[in-house]
């Protein structure tokens, strides 16, 4: 898919909805080189350090969690309508066992500012370089919140990524 280069702001609440609903995909090499894409519904786009940033939230026991200790890089693909199936299928199967890509039908074309994979046929792609990371503290959180996401332990790590692109398709807003 074309896209050009847009503010990283452009397109933030469409952004959001769909990663509180089918999700975002989240890009990063293994060690290998092999692509990977896990599917996310938690994270912030915002402004730190003076830089714009992406957070994201991966706990220990995914795939992608290897993948981005090793380079140090991801991207966020936010899905049109039509990958519905595809992000459903990448946020119940691990990168550990195959190749989603070729599972989903997806193109992978690595970033042009980070080592990391992005999926062709995503309306909007940013490109991140991790600048910090840092893990959840289960007695530094709110009760309720521990009770509810972490039952079994498996605290996230938070990945700070420092937003190097962003690229949306000029028809993104109707494809989302
Ligand atoms: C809608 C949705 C949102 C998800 N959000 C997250 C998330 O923010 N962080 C996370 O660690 N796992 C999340 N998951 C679970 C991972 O996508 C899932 O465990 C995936 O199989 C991991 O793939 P990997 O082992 O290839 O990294 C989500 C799953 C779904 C379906």
């Amino acid at each position: 898919m074309e896209r050009q280069n847009v503010d990283y702001t452009a397109y933030y609440a469409d952004v959001m909805r769909v990663m509180t609903g089918r999700g975002l995909l989240l890009g990063s090499y293994d060690a290998n080189r092999k692509p990977n894409v896990m599917t996310i519904g938690w994270g912030q786009i915002g402004y730190i350090w003076g830089k714009p940033i992406w957070t994201v939230l991966v706990r220990p026991s995914r795939y992608t969690y290897q993948c981005i200790e090793h380079t140090g890089c991801f991207t966020v693909n936010v899905p049109g309508e039509n990958l519905s199936l595809a992000a459903a299928e990448c946020g119940s199967t691990s990168g550990r066992d195959g190749n989603k890509f070729d599972a989903c039908k997806l193109t992978e074309q690595q970033g042009a500012n980070v080592f990391a994979p992005t999926v062709a046929e995503c309306p909007i792609v940013y490109e991140c370089q991790v600048v910090h990371r840092n893990d959840v503290i289960p007695d530094r959180l709110a009760d309720e919140i521990l009770s509810g996401a972490y039952v079994d332990g498996d605290y996230h790590r938070v990945y700070f990524g420092h937003i190097l692109a962003t690229r949306a398709a000029t028809d993104a807003g109707k494809l989302l």
